[in-house]
């Protein structure tokens, strides 16, 4: 028994498999054999260890984990109370009373979190990847869609037009601020807690510099006593999944808008969409479906560790056994979802025409003649006012802008002139923008152009 002697009863069947994390903290193995083998290693260097024993147990780790990655050593959650407690039980089972020294002066409480940080630090890695990839493939397709006009919206009303590409780079933008959110992170969890013990450290000399490096630590913690406690790091995990997962829904949602036949603006590939099991028409985006609905358990997945360590004592308490599942899920769901999306996108074709006619001459530009107006001298919200009868007529009219006569412009007031047609134009409504971050063509040319070179 892990414990030890003190007990005379075996711990009971049904209370092992309720509190045995087994089954999903054996995501960690990679890394428990890696702390171990560091561990080993240092106490080794201190002279707890001899060089042969070090280096049985070196191979041996390497075994079990060669063994579990081919199927032939498999923990039961009815055996073990974690991955840590059957990689130990394992070890001492091949080597005998050498694999018994391994756990000196280290608890699981410092392994576990260990273990963890080293796991945390590689997700985010591999999440940056797969955001790096998405905002590329994005970059690509808003090269190719700079001067497709899509109509910009707030309150979901058309407001003004702009570009597809332009829309994309918005996403681009919002995927960033997620790969900066995961560096800060992984800063936070770039920390090396092992040698904290259970919560006060040890009465022998170990070397914490040394793990360290061996890990690929570049920090030691300073007080044992939080170290084994502190799963801040873990929260700044979920909260980044939480952002980018809410990232990808907000741009599910608008696919699946954009795919309906209200919009007709794009069409994603058969790959990517299910049909009906009754109506046989039916094309459907369950893919963006499911991960905007996929949301949900990040939310809850952060709120849940939230509230299992809102009330915890200083330090260790098996409570924070609960930091794992969630984190694990959350990881997953944000990992799987953003390769999804990448391949959606890719399979994605834009109806590059579909606004362009809708938006010649549409009230969409009624804000750029009103910037026309303040031009010619007259105060913004006096041109405004202008703009808003000039609406009005043309809506009992049942004109569209660019079909009122000059000479009606005219008595609507005497500033404007025959250029007021030129901003009325689907062709040059975009090129008329002035401002720096604006979906003016040739500033999201270059911003494409920036975006490439920081991304390649
Ligand atoms: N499975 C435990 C966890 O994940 C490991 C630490 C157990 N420590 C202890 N003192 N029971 O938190």
């Amino acid at each position: 028994m892990l414990w030890g002697s003190r007990f005379t009863e075996k711990f009971d069947d049904k209370a092992l498999e309720f509190s045995s994390s087994l089954s999903y903290d054996i995501n960690l193995l990679e890394w428990d054999i890696k702390v171990s083998k560091a561990h080993s290693k240092m106490l080794n260097k201190i002279g707890i260890l001899t060089d042969e024993e070090n280096k049985n147990i070196q191979q041996t780790l390497d075994i079990i984990l060669f063994k579990y990655n081919d199927g032939t050593w498999k923990p039961s959650i009815t055996e073990f109370e974690d991955i840590h407690s059957a990689v130990e039980a394992e070890l001492t089972k091949i080597i005998g009373v050498v694999g018994k020294k391994l756990h000196t002066a280290r608890s699981r409480n410092d392994q576990v979190i260990t273990d963890v940080r080293l796991w945390i630090k590689n997700s985010i890695n591999e999440i940056s990847n797969s955001i790096i990839n998405l905002q590329k493939s994005f970059v690509e397709i808003a090269s190719q869609n700079v001067n497709t006009l899509m109509p910009g919206y707030t309150h979901l009303q058309r407001a003004q037009p702009i570009s597809f590409a332009f829309h994309l780079l918005a996403y681009v933008e919002m995927l960033e601020r997620d790969k900066e959110r995961f560096n800060f992170t992984f800063e936070q969890a770039d920390e090396n807690i092992l040698g904290s013990g259970a919560l006060a450290g040890s009465t022998i000399e170990l070397d914490r510099n040394l793990t360290a490096s061996e890990l690929g630590f570049s920090k030691v913690s300073e007080n044992a006593l939080d170290s084994v406690s502190n799963r801040d790091f873990i929260l700044d995990f979920l909260h980044s999944c939480n952002l980018a997962m809410m990232h990808l829904s907000r741009l599910s949602e608008e696919i699946i808008l954009w795919t309906s036949f209200e919009w007709h603006f794009i069409k994603l590939g058969d790959k990517f969409t299910t049909g009906s099991s009754l109506m046989p028409q039916k094309q459907n985006p369950d893919l963006a479906e499911l991960i905007r609905g996929k949301n949900g358990r990040t939310f809850g997945n952060y709120f849940a560790l939230l509230s299992t360590i809102k009330s915890l004592p200083l330090s260790y308490n098996r409570d924070l056994q609960e930091d794992k599942e969630g984190m694990f899920d959350s990881y997953f769901t944000l990992f799987d979802s953003l390769n999804l999306m990448f391949e959606m996108i890719k399979s994605m074709k834009v109806n590059k025409k579909r606004f362009s006619e809708e938006i010649d001459g549409s009230f969409m530009l009624a804000t750029d003649l009103a910037d026309y107006l303040v031009l010619k001298g007259i105060p913004f919200r006096e041109a405004h006012n202008i703009l808003g009868e000039i609406v009005k007529f043309a809506t009992d009219e049942n004109k569209k802008l660019n079909q009122i006569t000059f000479e009606e412009y005219k008595e609507f007031s005497p500033l404007f002139e025959k250029d007021v047609f030129n901003y009325l134009s689907s062709e040059t409504c975009l090129q008329n923008k002035k401002t720096y971050g604006s979906p003016n063509p040739k500033l999201v040319e270059e911003s494409i152009k920036k975006w490439n070179n920081l991304l390649n």
